[in-house]
């Protein structure tokens, strides 16, 4: 079940138990998650992107039901490693930017498979992977989506021939051509035109001799945080009939999933730690912030699904975090200026709970000010 829905008692007993800031997990949910979008996408590989969220039980449930993991560090490779998955099997590193001391160590324990999409990449893979299967990361279109990740990553179409040309030269074997439509993609046709653009490239290359034979489709699918409106299982057929139209049935298919895994299977619980009227505004602070769990408010606008755990009056209220900057506000509209939300009424050491807070909160916390991330309590 979506933990956010649990009854307010169980939400409150968790709280007094654990303590808050407290983030509530289903491992069920978790599990129904990549199943759903293992359903919509047979044939592809789906290889969970443990930046989302890299919390060690959550990694290990998704290994125990056979996830691959997309790593982007030491870390996150020792971390896919402690959940046993086999750096040659299951991982793929796909960051594209790498310290060439972890491309080194991804190496040295077996990982044989990076995404690279700069010449410079080429030669540091070279170097410290010699002989390793790579990826090269187009950049596409991430209309629709929102996190843009091509704005940082991502050869142009026309330099991708040469640089997987380059990287055969170099000594490594080019497997294929990998993409990423933008993180919470809400227009499921940018899959379409990147698997179209990437046919164009499997074209040049085969003319120029090199026989390409994998797609990575990257991440992307969407969890519901209001009320967008998006169908795994029609993206997936959408996907799947595509690359069926557009790929022989020898070329390999792997997505790279996050945020859909693991979003909608956590919520948060958080405590009012002070309140206070500003401006003729009341303000509620909380003992997490965008310091912590809601920096995708700075980030991406995102808005959290809220819920008080109190009974009182609807009231206006400002939502802020806990640490010594004033950015620290977590109620923003859309253009990211802070406004109030309106709550029951709330007061000291009520609880407020946030909806689909598992992806890209833990992970993108931070310890400022001598704050730590919450902990973590399964209820199944
Ligand atoms: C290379 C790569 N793959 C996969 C993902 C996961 O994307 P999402 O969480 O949108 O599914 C990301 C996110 O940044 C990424 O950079």
């Amino acid at each position: 079940m979506n933990p956010f829905a649990l009854p307010a008692a169980e939400l409150q007993a968790l709280a007094g138990e654990h303590g808050t800031p407290l983030y509530v997990v289903s491992r069920r949910r978790i599990v129904e998650n990549y199943r759903r979008l293992d359903a919509a996408l047979p044939a592809a590989q789906l290889f969970y992107a443990v930046k989302a969220n890299p919390q060690a039980d959550i990694l290990a449930a998704l290994a125990e039901i056979g996830a691959g993991f997309d790593v982007a560090s030491r870390g996150e490779v020792m971390a896919a490693v402690a959940a046993c998955a086999n750096p040659r099997d299951d991982l793929i590193f796909a960051d594209t930017v790498k310290d060439p001391r972890q491309i080194a160590y991804a190496a040295s324990i077996g990982l044989d498979d990076f995404t690279f999409d700069n010449a410079s990449e080429i030669t540091q893979i070279a170097r410290h992977a010699p002989g390793s299967h790579v990826h090269l990361r187009l950049a596409v279109s991430n209309h629709g989506s929102v996190a843009h990740l091509s704005d940082k990553f991502g050869a142009r179409p026309q330099e991708a021939v040469t640089l997987l040309l380059r990287a055969r030269d170099a000594g490594l074997d080019p497997r294929g051509i990998s993409f990423h439509v933008g993180s919470q993609c809400l227009a499921p046709e940018r899959y379409v035109e990147a698997l179209k653009l990437t046919r164009t490239v499997f074209d040049e290359a085969a003319a120029a001799g090199l026989m390409l034979s994998s797609v990575d489709i990257g991440g992307g699918f969407p969890v519901r945080y209001g009320q967008e409106d998006f169908d795994i299982p029609a993206m997936g057929r959408l996907i799947g009939n595509c690359f069926t139209d557009l790929f022989t049935e020898d070329v390999r298919l792997v997505a790279e999933p996050g945020r859909a895994v693991v979003g909608d299977a956590v919520c948060l619980v958080t405590k009012v730690i002070s309140e206070s009227v500003r401006d003729g505004r009341n303000w509620l602070y909380f003992d997490d912030g965008t310091y912590c769990s809601f920096l995708e408010v700075l980030l991406y606008r995102q808005r959290y699904p809220l819920r008080a755990l109190t009974d009182g009056p609807a009231t206006s209220y400002v939502l802020a975090g806990p640490t010594c900057d004033s950015i620290d506000v977590f109620s923003r509209d859309d253009r990211g200026e802070v406004c109030t939300v309106e709550l029951p009424e709330m007061h000291l050491d009520d609880l407020l709970v946030a909806g689909s807070m598992g992806a890209y909160t833990f992970s993108e916390s931070t310890r400022f000010n001598g704050f730590e991330p919450p902990p973590f309590v399964f209820i199944d």
